[in-house]
C-alpha cells in the first residue's frame, strides 16, 4: 500500500488512471486466495499438523522442535515454515504432496512414520493443494532450524524406512465407498486420513505396522494407551450415546465416563474442539459402523466400580494399606475420600482410565497429569511423576501403590500395578519387538540381520513384479 501510494504520485495522470483497475483485479485475487488459505488451515487443523511442527513455549507456529518420544530414540519434529533457509519455502507443490503423502522429503530422504504420512496418504487433491497454498502463503517463515534427529544404529538408515514402507505403507488415495452415505465417507476420511485417529488406536505389529484387521481397536503409545474405540458393547465405545462421544471430541470430558488426558487431551485441544459440528457427526457416524472388535471384557470400562467404603479407613482399621496413605493425602482432597469427585473434579469409579483393561492410563495420569484447554478454559490436574513441578513427586512405589488402592477400590480390581510397570511406563512403554532387538549390546546384530532380510525380500519382490509387468 505504501510504495503504491508514492508510486502513485509520481506516476503520469494518465496512467494513475488505470492504477484503480489494477488495484481492484489483485484485490480480488487476494481474496481467492484468501479462502484457499482459510480452507487449507482448516484442512491442516484437521490433520493436526501443529500437534508436532508447533513446539511448546511460543515457538514459532510450525517451526518444529518438539519432540516426539519414540520406543527408537527421539525424533525432532521439522521446520514447515516457508522459510528457504530453515524450512520448505523452496518446496513445489509435487515435493510438498511427496513429502506428505509417501513420507519422502525434498532432498529424497525417507522420514519416520512419526509423520503420519501411511494415513496422509489419503488426503484428496484438493485438500492437498489448499494445504500447500496454506504453508506457503499463509504460514510465517522462521529461519530458525529444528534440531537435527539422530537415532541409534541401524535405525539411523533411513533408506531401511523404504523396506518398511514396502509393507506397511498403504499409499493410495481416499476412495469413497458406494454403499455408505456420504456423512460416513466423510467420517472415514476425516477418521483415517485427515485426523489420522488411526495411528494411535489401531494396534502395530512387531514392525510398528498398523494391524488393519483389528482396525481402532486400541493402540500402544509408548507410556498412553488409545482405548478400543469400536463398536463394541464392553471392549469399545458402543454403550456411548452418538451425543456423549461428539462432546467427547468436543470438550474432552463426559460426566460419570470419560477424560481425555496426554496425546488425546492434545488432539482435543488443537483440533478436534475446532472442527464444524458436522465434522464431529461425520466421525461418529463412522465409527458406528466399524467391524466391533471384542477383547473379552464383560462390563464396559466406564460401568466398573463404586464408591469406595472409606469408614473402616478414616477409623484407622486398614492403615496398613500404603496406597491409601497416598491416596488421602494426594488425591482425597480433589477426588473425595470415597473417589466420587465433584463438579470440578471426575468420579475416579465409572471412568474409563480406572475401568480399562490396562492400567496404562491411570499410571500415565498419575505421573504427568491432565492438561487440557478447551474453549479457552484450563482444565488441569498436576502430575506427580519425578518431573513434577507444583506437587511432591512419588516414587515409583507410592505411584504403585495409589494406583493398586484406586484399582481394587474404585475401578478394575483385577490388575495390580507394580513398581517396576511403573518404571516402564515413565520410561516410554515396552518397546515394540524392532525396538527390543536394537539393544546395541546384543541384538544390534539380529536388528540388522532383519533388515537386510527384509530388504532380500523387498528385492525379490520388486524383481517377481517386474517379471509380471515385462
Ligand atoms: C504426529 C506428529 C506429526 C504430525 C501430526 C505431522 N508431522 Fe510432519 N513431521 C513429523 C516429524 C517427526 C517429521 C520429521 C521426520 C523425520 O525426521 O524423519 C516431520 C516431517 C515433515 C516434513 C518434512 C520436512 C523436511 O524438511 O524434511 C513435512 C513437509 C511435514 N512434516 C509436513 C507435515 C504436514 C503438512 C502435516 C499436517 C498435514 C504434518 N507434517 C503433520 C511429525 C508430524
Ligand atoms: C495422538 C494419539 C491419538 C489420536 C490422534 C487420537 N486419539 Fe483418541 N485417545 C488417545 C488416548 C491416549 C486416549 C486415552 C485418553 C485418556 O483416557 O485420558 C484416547 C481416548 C479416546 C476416546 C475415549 C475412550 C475411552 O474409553 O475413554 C475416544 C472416544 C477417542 N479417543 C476417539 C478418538 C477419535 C475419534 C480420534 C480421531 C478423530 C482420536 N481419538 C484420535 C490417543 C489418540
Ligand atoms: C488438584 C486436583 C487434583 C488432584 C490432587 C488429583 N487430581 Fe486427578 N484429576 C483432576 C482433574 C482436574 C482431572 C481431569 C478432569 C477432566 O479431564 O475433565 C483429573 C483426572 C483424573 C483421572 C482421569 C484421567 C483420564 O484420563 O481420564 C484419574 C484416573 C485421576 N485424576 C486420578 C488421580 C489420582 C490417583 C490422584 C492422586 C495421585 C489425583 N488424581 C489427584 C484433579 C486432581
Amino acid at each position: 500500500m505504501e510504495a503504491m501510494k508514492v508510486r502513485r504520485f509520481c506516476l503520469p495522470f494518465a496512467l494513475s488512471l488505470l492504477l484503480p483497475v489494477v488495484f481492484t483485479a489483485s484485490a480480488a485475487n487476494t481474496t481467492d486466495n484468501s479462502s484457499l488459505i482459510a480452507k487449507g488451515k482448516y484442512v491442516a487443523i484437521a490433520a493436526d499438523c501443529g500437534a508436532c511442527h508447533n513446539a511448546p513455549h511460543n515457538a514459532a507456529e510450525m517451526g518444529g522442535g518438539y519432540i516426539i518420544t519414540s520406543p527408537l530414540g527421539n525424533i525432532f519434529a521439522s521446520n514447515i515454515t516457508p522459510s528457504k533457509i530453515a524450512g520448505i519455502g523452496d518446496y513445489t507443490e509435487e515435493d510438498f504432496s511427496r513429502t506428505v503423502r509417501e513420507g519422502i522429503n525434498k532432498q529424497g530422504q525417507h522420514l519416520y512414520p512419526a509423520m503420519p504420512y501411511t494415513s496422509y496418504a489419503k488426503i484428496t487433491d484438493e485438500d492437498m493443494h489448499a494445504l500447500y497454498v496454506y504453508f506457503m502463503q499463509g504460514v510465517k517463515p522462521s529461519d530458525k532450524p529444528a534440531p537435527v534427529t539422530a537415532l541409534p544404529f541401524p535405525f539411523n538408515m533411513r533408506s531401511g524406512m523404504a523396506v518398511w514402507n514396502r509393507f506397511f505403507a498403504d499409499a493410495r488415495p481416499f476412495q469413497p465407498r458406494a454403499d455408505v452415505s456420504e456423512e460416513v465417507n466423510r467420517g472415514d476420511y476425516l477418521v483415517n486420513a485427515l485426523a489420522h485417529c488411526d495411528t494411535c488406536h489401531t494396534p502395530r505389529n512387531a514392525f510398528m505396522g498398523q494391524d488393519n484387521s483389528k482396525a481402532l481397536s486400541g493402540g500402544n503409545l509408548g507410556s498412553w494407551y488409545a482405548p478400543n474405540i469400536t463398536p463394541d458393547k464392553n471392549s469399545g465405545i458402543g454403550g456411548w450415546r452418538d451425543e456423549e462421544i461428539a462432546q467427547y471430541l468436543k470438550t474432552g470430558h463426559v460426566a460419570g465416563k470419560a477424560q481425555a488426558a496426554g496425546p488425546m487431551a492434545e488432539a482435543v485441544e488443537h483440533s478436534l474442539q475446532h472442527l464444524s459440528d458436522s465434522d464431529i457427526n461425520a466421525i461418529v457416524a463412522y465409527l458406528r459402523q466399524i467391524p466391533a472388535v471384542h477383547q473379552g471384557e464383560s462390563v464396559p470400562r466406564d460401568g466398573m466400580g463404586a464408591p469406595a467404603d472409606t469408614e473402616a479407613r478414616l477409623r484407622g482399621l486398614s492403615q496398613v494399606d500404603p496406597g491409601w496413605k497416598v491416596f488421602s493425602s494426594t488425591c482425597a482432597n480433589c477426588h473425595q475420600d470415597n473417589g466420587q469427585g465433584n463438579a470440578r473434579y471426575p468420579s475416579l469409579f465409572h471412568n474409563t482410565v480406572t475401568g480399562a483393561p490396562q492400567a496404562d492410563n491411570l499410571i500415565a495420569t498419575i505421573i504427568y497429569g491432565v492438561h487440557r484447554d478447551v474453549n479457552g478454559e484450563a482444565i488441569a490436574m498436576p502430575g506427580f511423576g519425578p518431573d513434577a513441578f507444583y506437587t511432591d513427586r512419588l516414587t515409583d512405589q507410592q505411584i504403585a501403590d495409589v494406583s493398586n488402592y484406586v484399582l481394587k477400590n474404585l475401578g478394575n480390581s483385577a490388575l495390580n500395578v507394580t513398581a517396576e510397570q511403573v518404571k516402564t511406563v515413565r520410561e516410554n512403554g515396552k518397546p515394540p519387538l524392532i525396538a527390543r532387538l536394537a539393544d546395541p549390546t546384543v541384538w544390534g546384530i539380529a536388528a540388522i540381520g532383519l533388515l537386510i532380510l527384509l530388504g532380500v525380500i523387498y528385492s525379490a519382490l520388486r524383481k517377481r513384479k517386474h517379471h509380471a509387468a515385462a
